[in-house]
């Protein structure tokens, strides 16, 4: 998702991270990798409610300035597609008055009606006492340029594989990209993102959950793509036969036991399916790397987010020669494997 880039109006705080990561799009509540230091989620605490307001910010400016303290005061956890009280108002504002965020700081002096003044109240009282992410709310998120449909059926897109996607996954994939397989599409966010990176390549679009592939298949026919992104029910390679692809690429869950436990509530609101997995977090990492070399071509790669499950990644699978990509927007916890390094792991 692009920084929504609200500088001009000042916060009335400097905010401070809320324990997700700090960044756009962070991953799932750990997906900030700790080599970029971030802190750790937020433990699952009491909402505090916001104050009831005295009366409803009439520009776009000030609803924004009010929705951000109220945001900041109550302490709600970002990491659902913004980082920061101010962007996370920012959206909330504009999604309601209609506007453009490429407007930015330019359309804070337009006025509200009171019947957006009431909306943005109303959703931002939600946010706050139900602890439920905006998108969910607003029923849209960004991801790589491409604006989704989400709802509670799949996770808030936000992997900083989208990073790696924009860059066509230079230098790793070299040559014509012919398929691509996104598991655990959810959304179809990441899927969506490699359909556009590279408009001569084919892409299946799986997933586990029927209900996500529902959402997943409404963002597909938004942009018309159907000729080109398939949308399969799929154990993770179970429906795609003998197909290779030159890109494997997944956001899979990677939660761990205990540290589903520890969720901020936003997180709650999430498919259970979308984040957990196993014990260590890895049971849907140990199923990809299980089948992925005899799905990837010779020069194909397979690039996986698995977040704070980094480290117990490496101590499970310590002679795979992981390559993990520096992301600029922030985050980490995303690996490259080129598929003859599989070789010798899987006996291949
Ligand atoms: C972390 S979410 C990622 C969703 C989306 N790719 C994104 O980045 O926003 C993981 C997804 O994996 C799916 N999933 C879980 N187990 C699966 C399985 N065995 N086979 C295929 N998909 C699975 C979940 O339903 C969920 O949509």
């Amino acid at each position: 998702m692009p920084r929504l880039s609200h500088t001009a109006i000042k916060p009335v705080r400097a905010a401070k991270p809320q324990g997700a990561a700090k960044r756009q799009g962070a991953a799932k509540p750990q997906g900030a990798a700790k080599r970029q230091g971030a802190t750790k989620p937020q433990r699952a605490s009491k909402p505090q409610h916001a104050p009831k307001p005295q009366f409803a910010a009439r520009s776009v400016g000030a609803a924004i300035l009010r929705s951000a303290r109220a945001l900041r005061a109550a302490r709600v956890c970002f990491g659902h597609g913004t980082t920061d009280a101010r962007d996370e108002a920012a959206e909330l504002v504009f999604y309601v008055a209609g506007l453009a965020h490429d407007l930015g700081s330019a359309a804070y002096s337009l006025p509200l009606t009171q019947r957006q003044a009431t909306r943005i109240e109303a959703l931002l009282q939600r946010r706050i006492q139900e602890r439920i992410p905006l998108p969910y709310l607003t029923h849209r998120a960004f991801f790589a340029g491409l604006e989704l449909y989400v709802d509670e059926r799949v996770l808030v897109p936000r992997s900083p594989i989208a990073e790696l996607v924009l860059q066509r996954f230079a230098p790793w994939m070299r040559g014509r990209v012919r398929r691509i397989i996104d598991i655990g599409t959810g959304s179809g966010a990441i899927a969506l993102a490699c359909a556009r990176a590279f408009p001569r390549a084919r892409v299946d679009a799986v997933d586990i959950s029927v209900a996500a592939l529902q959402v997943c298949g409404r963002n597909v026919r938004r942009l018309g793509w159907e000729k080109r992104v398939s949308v399969l029910r799929s154990d993770y390679f179970s429906a795609v036969g003998d197909r290779r692809y030159d890109i494997i690429v997944s956001n899979p869950p990677y939660v761990g036991r205990a540290e589903m436990r520890t969720l901020p509530p936003e997180y709650r609101h999430e498919p259970t399916l979308g984040l957990a997995s196993g014990d260590d977090g890895l049971d849907a990492v140990r199923a990809i790397f299980a089948a992925a070399r005899t799905h990837l071509t010779d020069e194909g790669i397979l690039v996986v987010e698995v977040g704070n499950t980094e480290a117990a990644l490496l101590r499970a699978f310590p002679r795979l020669p992981f390559i993990w990509p520096r992301i600029a927007m922030g985050g980490g916890g995303v690996f490259v494997l080129k598929a003859r390094d599989l070789d010798a792991e899987m006996g291949t």
